[in-house]
């Protein structure tokens, strides 16, 4: 079977973490302080705080641009649980705002929810690829309203020529699957320095100088040495992955033709990193999700694997029914009609041809 990721590590990781081990140094040091620097200038951002998962990163980033309780934080229901997660665990309230043909945020449906007591929005950059950006941040700075992005499938990628930290604090995530993995692991980046500055002190139990002074109510949520040296190593070749993502796709692109399929929107001028590359299906009347979930079954049965990110948009979980204040027609459609095939840039030529015509052929 081809599965839908392939995490590697090679010899220069594996030499990466012995040189770890035997320094005698584990907890966040200078080799994390290292990875902050050359990920905050890959990803065009002054400043990198680097957590021990996205989760914790993103919350770090709500409680560093002052989210709490009494606060109303927008997102898209089109994401993995953990962006809602949170927001909720911040203190604040999340309010769904419905998603466009990219699978990203719909501007005009954010312009709707925005109220009183929003404080930011959360757009996700959905399997790699890049939320329209502009329009957004110019929505939330009339409003007064911050814009941390969810970044957590999408290190690497890029939208009007400029990488995403350029555009606002964002977030990411290190997790196994993911196009930078260090097994797990996250990072805030943010050009604001006293957002940048929190996320530092909260991540250390607030610690606030020699003496065990601490003027907050802190956590751990620290990254260690052998994570921070895998993530170093793995950074040295983000453009090459990125590389091999893209050649894929392109070639998907070509090769799966005809009516069948359509591919959520890119933004131009975006660079989408395929954390995932998507096809949803073309006009079906109803019965979307039996007629995906069949085409799944025989992907399965050539030996393809596939997934579905995400089955269930979150406003339609069990966990967040008292937040469903809307539906979100779009997201739900998506989570009907589309799947995911195998671009892991682990994935031999071989491989990819064979996706390739298993999908065209179906
Ligand atoms: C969109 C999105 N947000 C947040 C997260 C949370 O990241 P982590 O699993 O590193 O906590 C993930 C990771 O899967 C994600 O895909």
């Amino acid at each position: 079977m081809i599965q839908m990721s392939r995490p590697t590590f090679g010899p220069e990781e594996e030499s990466a973490v012995l040189a770890v081990l035997r320094s005698g140094h584990f907890a966040q040091g200078e080799r994390v302080r290292e990875f902050e620097r050359a990920f905050a200038m890959s990803t065009g951002a002054e400043y990198a705080v680097a957590t021990s998962s996205g989760t914790a990163a993103l919350f770090l980033a709500l409680r560093g641009h002052g989210v709490g309780p009494g606060d109303e934080v927008i997102t898209s229901p089109m994401t993995f649980i953990a962006t809602a997660n949170a927001i909720v665990h911040a203190g604040a309230v999340p309010v769904f705002a419905d998603v466009d043909v990219s699978l990203g945020l719909s501007v005009p449906a954010v312009a709707r929810l925005i109220g009183p007591r929003t404080r930011a929005v959360v757009p996700v950059h959905l399997h790699g690829n890049p939320c329209d950006l502009s329009p957004l941040i110019e929505l939330a700075a009339r409003h007064g309203v911050a814009v941390i992005q969810d970044a957590c499938q999408a290190v690497g990628a890029e939208v009007g020529g400029r990488p995403l930290g350029s555009h606002g604090t964002a977030v990411y995530s290190f997790y196994a699957t993911k196009n930078l993995t260090t097994g797990e692991g996250g990072m805030v980046t943010s050009n604001d320095p006293q957002v940048a500055d929190l996320c530092a002190a909260l991540r250390h139990q607030a610690y606030a100088g020699p003496g065990y002074v601490h003027d907050r109510v802190g956590y751990n949520f620290r990254m260690t040495e052998m994570q921070a040296a895998i993530g170093l190593v793995q950074l040295g070749r983000l453009s090459a992955i990125t590389e091999r993502r893209r050649r894929i796709a392109s070639f998907y692109d070509e090769a799966i033709g005809g009516d069948q399929f359509t591919r959520p929107a890119t933004v131009p001028d975006a660079c989408h990193v395929y954390h995932q590359y998507t096809l949803r299906l073309t006009a079906v009347d109803g019965g979307a999700r039996e007629e995906r979930d069949g085409i799944r079954a025989s992907l399965a049965q050539a030996g393809v694997g596939t997934g579905v990110y995400y089955p269930v948009p979150v406003h339609r979980q069990p966990a967040y029914e008292r937040y469903a204040r809307s539906r979100c027609p779009d997201a739900e459609r998506a989570s009907d009609d589309m799947f995911s095939i195998p671009v892991h840039h682990a994935l031999s030529d071989a491989e990819v041809e064979t996706v390739a015509q298993a999908v065209a052929a179906l």
